[in-house]
């Protein structure tokens, strides 16, 4: 084989690669977030401050591959879900950053009101495909690797729960 067939090859199953992922694995998701005083946008980490929480998880989504519209209105982006190309409504309830602390600091003693409200919540119709369960947790993963970085947590990790970040529901 040539060096230019070689090429070819390796061009053409590039390619390939990114067209299969460029059309089987992109989701369309609604993004309800009802913390209040949130800001419009987002970038990572770069502190230990625990503010925002939700819309600085949202900035690790963008790194997925996972088309994303947003919403003020959960209802009417729950029924949506029937009628669209929609594959799941994502949705930080208002107490997200409290509850997300609390959890973190208690873990198993904290009570079933905060687990809920710390939890990102997965609205879908039917079971969500596997692939968009991956990218949910692989974004949540890189958060939480962030702000272990940042806030020196890492030789203490025993200490803090990131346990069960995300509730999966069917509308
Ligand atoms: C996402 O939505 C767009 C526009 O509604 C649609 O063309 C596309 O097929 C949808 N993608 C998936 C994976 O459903
Ligand atoms: C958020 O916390 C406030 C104050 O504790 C409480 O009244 C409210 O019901 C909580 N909201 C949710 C959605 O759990």
């Amino acid at each position: 084989m040539s060096s230019s067939t070689a090429l070819l090859v390796i061009c053409s199953s590039l390619l390939l690669a990114g067209y299969v992922v460029g059309t089987d694995s992109k989701f369309n998701v609604t993004i309800v977030n009802d913390e209040p005083q949130t800001p419009i946008y987002c970038p990572l980490l770069d502190s230990c401050r625990f503010t925002h929480l939700a819309c600085k998880y949202i900035a690790y989504l963008r790194k997925q591959p996972i088309t994303r519209t947003y919403s003020t209105d959960l209802e009417s982006a729950k029924r949506d879900l029937k009628s669209s190309n929609l594959d799941a409504v994502l949705h930080f309830n208002e107490n997200f950053t409290d509850t997300f602390v609390a959890k973190m600091a208690l873990g198993e003693d904290a009570d079933t009101e905060t687990l809920q409200s710390s939890q990102l919540k997965v609205w879908t119709v039917a079971e969500p495909a596997d692939a968009l369960r991956g990218y949910l947790q692989a974004a949540f993963d890189e958060f939480v690797e962030d702000i272990k970085k940042l806030c020196d947590l890492s030789e203490r990790t025993d200490e803090f729960s990131f346990k069960d970040p995300i509730g999966y529901y069917s509308v």
